[in-house]
């Protein structure tokens, strides 16, 4: 089906496109609303250029597509519970989301979506690429695919914001942006490793490396080689896309069809996005 109001210029086979002819930071009639929201359901990430947003139209945008999760373990941007800074300073070493992904997962009802705001981006480098999990799903074998309908993944925030990841963090020096380490993060949640999404009906791949723990009703060791797998094929080039940042660009993202990898090859520059993460459903 066309597009009336915007125009939608897709930037990869797998996934990905540009939007223009809208201005996020003027309200935005249902009409408008109605074909972003099919863009980025068609898409699965979208992207906008030149959008002078303050931090409260930031979050007017994501509050269209649902409520803001309060991330439990990043500090939030002052008097904004909502939006978290990412920032990587010159002399850091390690930058957020350098791993392919999937927000928030370890959430029992984790993101529908993420929008970055970029605010301040390196002259080179610093793109982020994204991966269609539909297509990582598809492209299984029928045998895999029945095997892995059905089975269930355990996720945890533990490797990344728990006591598993405070050695890495101190030896990294990593950048302020963490909140002290919390016991929570070690908590659990299950997820199934099919997932179907509950706007569109298609079945995804729903596994990620920061966060996929293990099968349940298996130990990690049982569960690395089959997830290590899954984590390789998930990303194949054939599935992405890569996004080149420019000051006031966004990229808003399906966290429920699609993976995503912040790329660490600035350094001795500043990179400053701010985020709102959307809140989603449980997964089933
Ligand atoms: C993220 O994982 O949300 C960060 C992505 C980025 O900074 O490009």
């Amino acid at each position: 089906m066309d597009y009336r109001h915007i125009a939608v210029k897709p930037v990869a086979g797998a996934l990905g496109a540009e939007i223009e002819g809208v201005d996020l930071s003027q309200p935005i009639g249902d009409d408008v609303f109605g074909e972003i929201r099919r863009a980025f359901l068609e898409r699965l990430v979208i992207f906008f250029r030149d959008q002078d947003l303050t931090p409260d139209q930031h979050k007017a945008f994501g509050r269209r597509f649902g409520t803001l999760n309060v991330h439990p373990y990043v500090k939030a941007m002052d008097g904004h519970e909502e939006i978290i800074e990412i920032v990587k300073e010159k002399d850091d070493k390690v930058n957020f989301g350098g791993g392919w992904h999937t927000d928030v997962s370890f959430l029992e009802a984790p993101a529908l979506g993420s929008v970055l705001f970029a605010r301040d981006v390196p002259e080179t480098g610093g793109d982020t690429m994204f991966a269609n999990q539909y297509l990582a799903y598809e492209t299984l074998s029928d045998g895999m695919k029945e095997l892995l309908e059905g089975m269930v993944a355990v996720h945890s925030a533990g490797s990344q914001y728990g006591r598993q990841g405070e050695s890495q963090r101190n030896r990294d020096k990593r950048t302020g942006m963490q909140l002290a380490v919390t016991e929570a993060a070690e908590e659990t949640t299950e997820h199934p490793v099919i997932r179907t999404h509950p706007e569109t009906g298609r079945k995804a791949l729903y596994v990620n490396g920061a966060f996929t723990e293990r099968f349940k009703g298996m130990t990690k060791a049982e569960s690395a080689p089959l997830l290590r797998f899954l984590f390789e094929h998930a990303v194949r080039p054939e599935f992405t896309c890569r996004f080149r940042w420019a000051e006031n660009s966004i990229a808003f993202w399906d966290n429920r069809c699609a993976q995503h990898y912040a790329l660490n090859d600035y350094h001795g520059q500043r990179r400053h996005m701010q985020r709102v993460t959307i809140d989603g459903d449980r997964p089933f």
